[in-house]
């Protein structure tokens, strides 16, 4: 149902100027500028207070995978709300969407994760996850079992413990002390750590690094390494087809747990329903948010291996964890059709398609002289600039390319995320091929512009 309104652009943008204090943005920045304030979605487009229209070349945050405004999904939010708003799960209640989701999920992710609690978010998820990892060693008896292994890169989300984990040191720097007890890897990425090996020799020394940090540290120490499939954040790292069949026999092999953080991976966006299924490596426990419900309602969680389960629901225990939005009534039921649609409207095998032809049209950019590397997996895809190709030396801060690639690329009617090292692009999982040459076009055009 479209709601006809009218908006008054400038006492909005003065309005947020005023009050709404942003995340992750440069808040001089909007004080001076003022806010970019959309008002109103449909499919891959994007409508601001002034009227121009967008394609949403970022999803929202990487989570709007069905396309914006489906009703399918306000329908129902909307009997869910009229007929129970919300129940929580602790003390062993329930409501049938979470049950309903869980036994979903349950079906669609490999055996043997079939046990899922839920949470609002995607750092609540890896919190959940981490102290999970921890909780289940202190049941079988190996309470030392605490560290954690992250990469360099990683983004968790930034809760104090999913922060830890976070690999990006622009989210640390003035929030310390930081939570010790997190030891960070050495990144797949190849372009900048891999340089003169074979991608097999590259990941044989990314093995190597973890036995010795394994060997370093002790394997009685380690609860748990928790990794995106493809790490996002950091920068779309899409590691060697190996490097997941590599690193899980070595953490098997010492008993240290698998988390797969899905919150970007999960739902489609790299042409697999799940990232794991990307890599054929099945984690002992997942994070997920995000694509779960597409961003219409928050939700996030975890699932747990049959064996995870079963430890945790030792007798005479409490298990000491949740949220009190986890397993959200109207957040689940909202879940259930966007998973439908994901499924029934080929949203993923789309994504792979569409992924590969953009990344074909985005790779005609590499002969450009400040062009580093170009790559993506399904709709995850990533442009790297760099001052000098041969030296692969950054563009000086004080140039601003983010802030300049973002002017340009909005102004041309599309959002992407361009950060200081380049620009990432992850359109909804239903965008079609006029609008993926419309994001080529544009990135090309922009990038022109800006880097000459
Ligand atoms: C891989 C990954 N994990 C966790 C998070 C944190 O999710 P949230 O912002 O919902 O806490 C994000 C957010 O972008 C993410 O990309």
């Amino acid at each position: 149902m479209a709601v006809a309104q009218t908006w008054n652009a400038a006492e909005l943008i003065a309005q947020d100027r005023a009050h709404l204090l942003h995340p992750v943005s440069n808040l001089h920045a909007i004080q001076r500028d003022g806010a970019l304030v959309m008002v109103r979605g449909e499919g891959v487009y994007l409508w601001d207070a002034e009227g121009n229209r967008y394609i949403d070349a970022f999803a929202g945050l990487w989570n709007v995978n069905i396309g914006h405004a489906r009703p399918e999904l306000a329908d129902a939010a909307a009997a869910q709300f009229h007929t129970l708003e919300f129940a929580p799960t602790f003390f062993g209640m329930a409501s049938p969407p979470p049950i309903e989701l869980a036994t979903k999920l349950a079906e669609i992710f490999p055996d043997p994760l079939n046990h899922f609690q839920f949470t609002s978010g995607g750092a609540e998820s890896n919190e959940t996850a981490l102290k999970i990892a921890r909780y289940y060693w202190y049941l079988k008896g190996q309470p030392g079992k605490i560290k954690i292994l992250s990469r360099r890169k990683a983004y968790h989300g930034i809760a104090m413990g999913a922060l830890a984990a976070t690999g990006i040191p622009g989210y640390h720097e003035g929030f310390g002390p930081e939570v010790p007890g997190y030891i960070h890897l050495t990144p797949p990425y190849q372009y900048r750590h891999g340089e003169g090996m074979s991608e097999d020799e590259f990941v044989a020394s990314l093995v190597r690094e973890l036995e010795e940090t394994i060997a370093r540290e002790g394997a009685d120490t380690i609860a748990a390494m928790i990794g995106e499939p493809i790490q996002g954040a950091g920068g779309v790292v899409v590691p060697p087809d190996a490097y997941w069949h590599a690193i899980a026999p070595v953490l098997r092999a010492n008993n240290i747990l698998l988390i797969f953080d899905e919150v970007i991976t999960g739902f489609g966006r790299t042409g697999q329903l799940f990232g794991m299924q990307t890599y054929g490596e099945t984690p002992d426990m997942v994070s997920f948010a995000k694509g779960i419900t597409s961003g219409y309602l928050p939700l996030g969680g975890v699932g747990v291996s049959d064996e995870i389960f079963e430890t945790l629901a030792a007798p005479d225990r409490m298990f000491m964890h949740g949220f009190t939005y986890s397993g959200h009534p109207v957040a689940c039921a909202v879940a259930l059709p966007n998973i439908r649609i994901i499924q029934d409207e080929h949203l993923v095998e789309n994504a792979a398609t569409g992924g590969a032809y953009l990344l074909d049209r985005l790779r005609a950019l590499e002969d450009r002289p400040y062009i580093g590397d170009v790559r993506g997996k399904g709709l995850m895809l990533f442009v790297e600039i760099v001052a000098d190709k041969q030296s692969k030396a950054l563009v000086d801060a004080a140039f601003n390319l983010s802030g300049k690639l973002t002017r340009a690329t909005r102004q041309r009617g599309i959002i992407v995320r361009p950060v200081a090292d380049g620009v990432a692009i992850a359109p909804p999982l239903s965008i079609q091929q006029p609008d993926l040459d419309v994001i080529a076009d544009v990135l090309t055009d922009s990038l022109t512009e800006v880097m000459g």
